[in-house]
Parts: structure tokens; sequence; C-alpha cells
């Protein structure tokens, strides 16, 4: 992906490039039946995120439970003038799995005459509509869209950034999603492509009273257990699996041990489902884990920065001590 090859038919109003890299569908079923086939079942939480799965993700968000983004937000807020102050002026900010555009528009809002935004997202709908609201809010704005699996090394146009240093934007924990591991790994991945004297903005999940994680992830709207259980829905309608719905529910707790949220589809009997031409087998309590939620303290979060070839210059946290961000350059930059 050396230039930018905008797909013309598909990019909205006032974006100037749209790239579709979007994974194929026989990956979807290729996951499904090797995780399905694992002795412990899982699935990768990427699959979440159709148009459902990301409509319903914006619910959790404006629960009264999911303090996570209204904290976050509130953070860009606060610090708006101290993180525009280390960013400097004219910055390229690529941000990696852009949902909505609340977070995106308290960054853009705060720094001195961004020159370019380019929202990566493995969501289509949601990937084009936030690209469209941020060309029409920020008309200065040079706006692009690539709609892939950001987790993956991404060859980005090269005439990103032509104009100012490339600033990373990865919001809302979505690094707590990765094993510690994949998220070293990632990280890796963003210092490359942000370059020698480029830099992270990044929010991270602290951990904390399970009480309180254990809310989040169990909201009483039920809109984190439908979309959980959205997977299910998918693997139905768009793999043709054969399963009952009502014959899972969703769980999710803290795992203080592995510092992570868990989330689970539960079997509430002993039975059988198929998908490809395979079948599965279920007892009754068998879970396929479909998400891990790590949460981090600062001194963790750290270290793993630093093996990643980053420098943390910043970190901010709010009064409660619910969620933190960090301002983070590369190492010897
Ligand atoms: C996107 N990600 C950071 C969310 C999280 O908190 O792990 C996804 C989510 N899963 C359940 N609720 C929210």
């Amino acid at each position: 992906m050396s230039s930018p090859a905008a797909d013309r038919r598909e990019t909205p109003e006032g974006v100037a490039y749209f790239i579709d890299k979007k994974p194929d569908p026989a990956d979807f079923l290729a996951d499904v039946l090797a995780g399905l086939s694992k002795s412990s079942k899982s699935v990768p939480p990427k699959f979440f995120y159709d148009e459902t799965g990301s409509h319903l993700f914006n619910k959790i968000c404006e629960t009264p439970e999911y303090y996570v983004t209204r904290t976050e937000v509130a953070l860009l807020e606060t610090y708006g003038a101290e993180i525009s102050r280390l960013a400097g002026p004219s910055r390229a900010v690529i941000e990696y799995g852009c949902g909505s555009s609340l977070k995106i528009n308290a960054l853009l809002n705060c720094l001195t005459d961004p020159a370019e935004y380019l929202a990566i997202d493995i969501s289509k709908k949601h990937l084009l509509q936030t690209a469209e609201d941020i060309a029409g809010t920020h008309p200065t704005i040079r706006v692009g869209a690539v709609c892939a699996d950001f987790s993956r090394d991404l060859d980005l146009p090269r005439t990103v950034g032509e104009g100012g240093r490339r600033l990373a934007f990865f919001p809302g924990s979505t690094i707590g999603n990765q094993a510690p591991e994949e998220a070293e790994q990632f990280l890796k991945i963003v210092r490359k492509t942000v370059g020698h004297d480029g830099s992270l903005l990044i929010g991270v999940d602290l951990e904390k009273d399970s009480k309180i994680l254990n809310a989040a992830y169990n909201d009483k709207d039920g809109h984190t257990a439908s979309f959980n259980l959205n997977l299910l829905h998918r693997i139905r309608s768009e793999l043709l699996g054969k399963l009952n719905m009502s014959q899972f529910r969703h769980d999710a707790f803290f795992n203080e041990r592995l510092h992570r949220v868990e989330m689970h589809l539960v079997s509430l009997c002993d039975q059988e489902i198929s998908v490809g031409g395979q079948t599965f087998h279920f007892a009754n309590q068998e879970t396929i884990h479909t998400e891990n939620s790590y949460k981090y303290t600062v001194d963790r979060f750290t270290d793993l920065a630093m093996s990643a070839g980053f420098r943390i210059t910043e970190t901010w946290i709010d009064p409660d001590c619910l969620f933190s961000i960090h301002y983070l350059e590369v190492y010897g930059g």
C-alpha cells in the first residue's frame, strides 16, 4: 500500500482517500473452526466488531458501569493543553481502532493545527462514518481511512505524515485486548510506523477493585451480554452455523491472578453445534473464551512500553485512579 489508491465509489464526502483491506470472510470461518477445535474453546475478540457489534460497543460506552470511555474523554479534555504542548504543531494523527468520533474529536480539538488524520478500523461502516464526521468538523485536516485488522503490520500510505510528524493514537485500552506478549509486538509495529521522531498517545485501563471491574463488564441493561452473544449471531448468519442462541449465556469476571477481565459464552447444557461442516461438542457449563481485557498498573505498563522501544514522557490519571493516558516517545528517537 505505497500510494493511497482510494476506493472512489465509497470514499465519503470530504475524505481524501479510503483504502479497503478488510479481512477476507474466509478468515472468520478459519479462526472459528480453529478456536472451537481447541481443548479450551476460544474465538478472537476482533470478530465482535461487525456493524451490530460496533453499535453495541458504543452502547456499552454509554452505560453507567463502563467508566472507561467517559473517564478517558475527561482526561483528554482536562490535560489537552499539556498533550498539545508535548505533541507540538502540525501532527499527522493515526488512530488505531477508531470506534466513535468522541475521543478523536477531543484530541484533535486540543492539538495545534493538526495536519492529517488517518482512521484505521476493522468495521467499515463505523470507520467511514468517523472519517466523514471528522472531515466535516475539521475541514483544514486531510482525512484518510483504512479498513483493516490493525493488529497486523500495515503498510500505510507513504504520504501520511509528509506534512508533519506522526502521532499514533490508541485509545480505549484496546491494548488490553491483547495478551502482554502480543501487546509488546503490536507496540513495536506502532514504533516502526511512527518512525524515530514519532510518538504515541495511548489509553490504558488500570487494575482496580474487582467489584468495579465485574460491574463494568456485566452492565444492568445487558449491552455487554448482547455484545458477547452477537458473536454467535455472526456464526449463525454469516457462517450458517447450526446452534441455539438460548443455550448460551454471557459471563464476565475479573481474574485477579492474571490481571484481566475474561469474557466467556457458557453452554447451558450438554449440546452439539455445527459450523462449516464440522460438529463441536459442548459439555454443560463449558465455555467459549471470547475476550481478555488486561488491566495494568503504571509500573507494569511502563515495563511493557520500554520493552517495545518506547519511553513514557508523561502519564495522566483521573482522581479516582480508574484510567490512565500515556504519552510515549520512541526510545532514542
Ligand atoms: C474495546 N475494548 C477495549 C473493550 C474492553 O473493555 O476490553 C471491549 C469490551 N468488552 C466488553 N466491554 C467492552
